[in-house]
This record gives structure tokens, C-alpha cells and sequence, in this order.
């Protein structure tokens, strides 16, 4: 198998064939999002199985096409559909995009998911910026031999959500009249959704809200020295002591329609981008 560089740089060899443009914000798009995919004016759309290296996404809820355009004037790289550690790939492979779209010259990662909300407070359809996670996968992304070029061997986790994005991102939700909480995100393998102990055991670990993916793409954007802004859209809650069953039909239909508030946030944090864009030239 290839050294995950030369991986790195056939992905992006076919991709700038086809889109020549420079990214500046690499974006994830979770369950829901689609709506958002197609707001993207998009110069190339790209399948996953055209990209040399890229897994397959075996959600159905996901597609699997990179998105190559303009969002709010800025130059952005989406996925439209993503990879999780339950559908069986290793986690380098599950952030290879990551490290894809930071070798197209993205320097600021959006990355979005639905997740069960644990604090009392959170209702269903409320948003959750991520001010801190909890990698309770038992994997990561960065173990075996690491590589100088991607990043160093034991990177800093003190801050892996960007303090000034978080601050935009609750003023456009303040000026857009929604919920949004800041919280810490808990990531779990899956497939299944938790027990009422392990709920329990979440919350009291410090956890906000607990989903199957994000965090580790977030370590390797970190890894790769991206600044990183991470949104929850809480698709269900999970009090222990009045637990539901959880419909996985209802969690996405509360993420499409939670879609606006996350539309608002990535749009509106893209606009200031390109202010600040704007004034550094
Ligand atoms: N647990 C894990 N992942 C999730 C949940 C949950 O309750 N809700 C949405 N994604």
C-alpha cells in the first residue's frame, strides 16, 4: 500500500485536475445537509470512487461527492458525506479527505453532525458548538509511525476548537433569534445508540452531547494545523431516567430540519472569512 503522503498527493493531483482553485475552508457535511451542498456554487463535483484513495461512504443517509466551489465568495472543498469508524474503515483512511483538503491549501475545517443531547438543558433541534471533545472511539487517527510533512509526533489538544470561531458562530445564532449551546462532544464507535448506563456514564464524564464521528477529523486537522470549528445539531435526547427508543428516521428528519440554523452559522462564519480574507490582501 501507498505511504499515506503519496496517497495525500494522488487525491489531490486528480482533484486540481478537475478544480484548479485554491480552497481556503474544507467543510463537512453531516446527516441533513444536503440542502447546504446544493447552496454551494459549484465549479466541479467529484465523486468519491474518482478520488484516488477516498473510501466509499455505505450510509445511506450520506452521499459521496466532493463539492468544489464558492460559498459566501469564499473557495471551499465539501463533502458531501462522510466516512465513520462503524462502517468498518480505519480511522486514517476515515480522515484522509482532512489531510486532503489541508494539502489543497484549506486552513480553517467546518465540520458538522448530528449527536444525542445529554445535558438537561439541550431540546431536540437545538445546536451545539463543540468547545471541546472526548475521543472515547478506543482508536486514533494518528497512531504508527508519523509522518514530519503532516505534523508532529505528540500534538497539543489544549484548544482544538477555535475560541473566535465558536464567538462568531453564537452571535449569528443570538442574531438569528435559535438556541445554540457551547458544549463538549463525546465521540463513540456505534452503530448502536447507547444504554441508559452508558448514558449516564457520558454525561458524568463531562460529556454535552455524544455522536459517531468528528473527532477524528477534528485531531487531524489539529495534526495538520487547521483551525477548526465543530457544530452538533441534537437530533435526540438522552436522559437516562426517561429514555425513549430512538428512531434513526426521525434523527435524520430532525437534522434536515434543523438545516437552516446550520446553514445560517456556515454561511455567515464564511462571509466574516471573507472580510477578514479581504482585508489581509
Ligand atoms: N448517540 C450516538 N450518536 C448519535 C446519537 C446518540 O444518541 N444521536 C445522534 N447520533
Amino acid at each position: 500500500m501507498l505511504h499515506l503522503f503519496d496517497q495525500i498527493q494522488a487525491a489531490v493531483t486528480e482533484i486540481q485536475r478537475r478544480w484548479p482553485e485554491r480552497p481556503h475552508v474544507g467543510i463537512i457535511l453531516g446527516t441533513g445537509l444536503g440542502a447546504l451542498a446544493r447552496q454551494i456554487e459549484a465549479a466541479a463535483t467529484i465523486e468519491y470512487d474518482e478520488i484516488p484513495h477516498f473510501p466509499r461512504s455505505t450510509v445511506t443517509s450520506h452521499r459521496g461527492q466532493l463539492i468544489c466551489g464558492r460559498l459566501s465568495g469564499v473557495p471551499v472543498v465539501a463533502m458531501e458525506g462522510r466516512f465513520h469508524a462503524y462502517e468498518g474503515y480505519p480511522l486514517d483512511q476515515i480522515t484522509l479527505p482532512v489531510r486532503v483538503m489541508k494539502a489543497l491549501g484549506a486552513e480553517l475545517l467546518l465540520v458538522t453532525n448530528a449527536a444525542g443531547g445529554m445535558n438537561p438543558v439541550y431540546t431536540t433541534g437545538d445546536i451545539m458548538l463543540i468547545d471541546d471533545h472526548i475521543n472515547l472511539m478506543g482508536l486514533n487517527p494518528l497512531v504508527g509511525v508519523n509522518d514530519d510533512r503532516l505534523g508532529m509526533r505528540f500534538p497539543d489538544m489544549s484548544q482544538p476548537y477555535d475560541a473566535q470561531l465558536i464567538q462568531q458562530a453564537l452571535q449569528i445564532a443570538r442574531r438569528e433569534n435559535f438556541a445554540a449551546h457551547r458544549g463538549v462532544f463525546v465521540a463513540v464507535t456505534g452503530p448502536n445508540l447507547e444504554t441508559r448506563a452508558e448514558y449516564r456514564f457520558l454525561r458524568a464524564i463531562g460529556a454535552d452531547a455524544v455522536g459517531m464521528s468528528t473527532v477524528p477529523e477534528v485531531i487531524v486537522a489539529v495534526h495538520a494545523g487547521m483551525r477548526v470549528l465543530g457544530v452538533s445539531t441534537i437530533t435526540d435526547v438522552c436522559f437516562p431516567d426517561a429514555l425513549k427508543p430512538v428512531d434513526v428516521a426521525e434523527i435524520i428528519a430532525t437534522a434536515n430540519a434543523a438545516e437552516p440554523k446550520l446553514r445560517a452559522i456556515i454561511t455567515g462564519v464564511l462571509a466574516a472569512e471573507a472580510k477578514r480574507l479581504a482585508r489581509a490582501s
